[in-house]
């Protein structure tokens, strides 16, 4: 936890209630432990993505959809791609996703998926391997006109991040270790600007430079 818990009991605490479908989708996936976007993520993303107003979405890492339906919710049908490799997922994400035909489920590995796409999406949410945002930054840039929006989820790891390197255990070491160069980069690379926001699991909010 990065933040107060008592806080995010708060912010969960003056949310009105959202979508019953969305809510229900939500309470399977915490019963099957089926990772979703967090809930206080909710609020700041609909606040987003109203402001941007993206035609073209991408999603790296679909889970079973949630996130997906959670942001065409927040929008007039925009057009979204979503990523995922993980069968039993896939599976269960092609049910929950079907009729949606605003909605694309590439069922790829993204680093194979990504190079094959052509852009520009005016927005992208990497919500996928915490130990690939790096090696995947160089498709995202491509696939980014200037003035596009990069939302990169759980970039802290729980605070983690800023732990010992010794009291690390060592599976976990390689993923810190991407995860901060990820982080150094999208703050020093001249063409974003970005803001490392303690929300939720620690996001990643930039803008590509350039009108
Ligand atoms: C945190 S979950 C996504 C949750 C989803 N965005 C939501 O909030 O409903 C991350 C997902 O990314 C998928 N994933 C991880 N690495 C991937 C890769 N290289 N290509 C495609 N999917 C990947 C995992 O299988 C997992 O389902």
């Amino acid at each position: 936890m990065i933040i107060d818990p008592n806080i995010t009991t708060y912010i969960y605490s003056i949310e009105p209630d959202g979508d019953p479908g969305l809510e229900a989708l939500r309470i399977y996936a915490e019963e099957k432990n089926v990772p979703v976007i967090r809930r206080e993520m909710e609020p700041f993303m609909r606040v987003l993505l109203q402001t941007v107003r993206p035609g073209r979405i991408l999603e790296i890492g679909t889970g079973i959809g949630y996130s997906a339906l959670f942001m065409d919710s927040c929008l007039e049908h925009p057009e979204i791609v979503t990523i995922e490799n993980y069968e039993p997922r896939l599976q269960e994400a092609e049910k929950i996703l079907e009729g949606h035909t605003n909605i694309k489920l590439v069922k790829e590995d993204a680093a194979n998926a990504l190079k094959e796409l052509e852009g520009p999406f005016d927005f992208i949410f990497l919500d996928a391997a915490k130990a690939q945002y790096m090696a995947m930054l160089s498709d995202i840039r491509r696939l980014l006109p200037k003035g596009g929006i990069l939302l990169a989820d759980n970039v802290l790891q729980d605070g983690e991040l800023i732990r010992s390197r010794y009291l690390t255990p060592r599976r976990q070491r390689t993923i810190h270790e991407r995860m901060r160069e990820f982080i150094w980069e999208m703050k020093h690379s001249p063409d974003f600007e970005t803001s490392l926001v303690t929300l939720g699991d620690g996001i990643i909010l930039s803008i590509k430079k350039g009108i």
